[in-house]
């Protein structure tokens, strides 16, 4: 039972690509049509957002949830090279009057895993001389959303994107693959954040930019190594604009300031073995065998706040949990962790409002507050989703809250 700090805000968050849905030609369509989805589901099918997004708000509304953060298309908004859509910047205008009507406000992500096919065949994210592609991409955005969002994410768990998709093989492209190429595309991708942070800024100088950055504790033999190349060195990267070796500053920038607030997604933690990671034998587990570990959010926070000390927003955690049986508990064992650290936390999102298109493990990972039946697309709210908004309304955890919600719920034993 506990009161949450007077300056948290708690919201929801989710993806572009793994919500919205429609037949695009991006890297992760053609990745589903390649037969690399555990599940054989697309993005395609997805939640169908973009046709829904007035009862998914309506329903964010009866939460009392206040905050979103959300992601826009880029294979959407620019289908082609330099052929940029009306219609679609249109539709997310509509889309984000609603969510600001519905009195829901906006933190906007440009880039979450997710582009065109034209982008993937011209190099991707290897190749520094692609930057200007993203750039002019947020320009548009900028141009004609701007007015209406004040908060963005620039890019997503620069890591996550580069270790999957360039070192384990998992994710597309998978080609080229190696730790110079994966070190690569995080230098590549911290530029790019550099540069999309001085336009929003330029834009304007009252607007929050950061990015969110995949933070997890990592123990074991050669924990210290991938805690730089993974997070630390990473951070320093886009926050300070100081690419310590192998890093490397595609733009010469100075070292300054390039982030208004540290964007933190917490899941869990890594054991290392040399090059094996994994995960601990004493520790409850999620439905994807994730370690499920509270305090390491705490220590990831303090660890990133050292490096930078900016206002922090947790802008994803949550778990997976297919049949809701322990997401109310994860919930309040997180939130009470991170209630008592005495740093300056002002946002947490829950990873995610509503199940999703979970990458590669498809449709069948269930992280949602609401869940979803992908035959009819109905939205039924989860208990924890009722739960969550109890805290919303209460400002914390009852006991009687506690006792509807949390006593029952329990992590699988180990
Ligand atoms: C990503 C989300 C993803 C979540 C759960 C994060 O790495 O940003 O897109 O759904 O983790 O796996």
């Amino acid at each position: 039972m506990f009161k949450l700090n007077d300056n948290m805000k708690l919201g929801v968050a989710s993806a572009s690509m793994q919500v919205e849905g429609g037949e695009l030609n991006s890297n992760w369509h053609d990745w589903a049509d390649r037969g690399f989805i555990k599940d054989g589901s697309s993005p395609s099918n997805a939640n169908d957002h973009w046709n829904r997004y007035e009862e998914d708000f309506k329903l964010m509304r009866e939460m009392g949830i206040t905050e979103y953060r959300f992601g826009i298309e880029w294979t959407r908004i620019e289908p082609t090279e330099g052929e940029f859509s009306d219609e679609a910047l249109n539709h997310y205008r509509r889309m984000i009057e609603c969510m600001r009507d519905n009195g829901i406000r906006p933190l906007m992500t440009l880039w979450h895993f997710s582009h065109p096919m034209w982008f993937e065949n011209e190099g991707g994210w290897l190749k520094s001389e692609n930057i200007p592609y993203f750039t002019r991409y947020v320009s548009v955005v900028l141009n004609s959303l701007g007015d209406l969002v004040e908060e963005y994410i620039t890019i997503n768990e620069p890591n996550v994107f580069a270790v999957n998709g360039y070192l384990f093989n998992e994710w597309p492209p998978s080609n080229n693959n190696g730790l110079v190429q994966c070190v690569k595309v995080m230098s590549v991708l911290a530029t790019a954040h550099i540069e999309a942070y001085k336009l929003i800024k330029e834009y304007n100088n009252d607007y929050l930019v950061g990015f969110a950055h995949h933070v997890r504790v990592f123990k074991g033999v050669g924990a210290g190594l991938f805690r730089f190349l993974f997070q630390d060195g990473v951070a320093l990267a886009f926050t300070k604009g100081e690419f310590k070796f192998p890093f490397v500053n595609y733009r010469r920038f100075k070292k300054g300031d390039y982030v208004d607030f540290l964007g933190v997604n917490y899941y869990s933690q890594t054991i290392v073995k040399g090059m094996e990671f994994g995960f601990s034998t004493d520790l409850p587990k999620n439905d994807l065998g994730w370690d499920i570990y509270p305090e390491g959010l705490v220590r990831c926070v303090r660890e990133l706040y050292a490096l930078c000390p900016k206002p922090i927003y947790i802008t994803e955690n949550g778990t997976c949990d297919n049949d809701d049986r322990f997401r109310s508990r994860y919930i309040y064992d997180h939130l009470n962790a991170i209630n008592k650290v005495g740093l300056p936390i002002l946002k947490y999102y829950y990873w995610s409002f509503s199940d999703n298109f979970e990458w590669v493990e498809g449709e069948s990972s269930r992280f949602g507050l609401v869940h979803i039946n992908y035959e009819t697309m109905e939205r039924t709210l989860k208990e924890s989703g009722r739960f969550y908004a109890s805290i919303i309304k209460n400002r914390g955890i009852t006991r009687s809250t506690y006792d509807e919600f949390v006593a029952g719920s329990h992590y699988d034993s180990v």
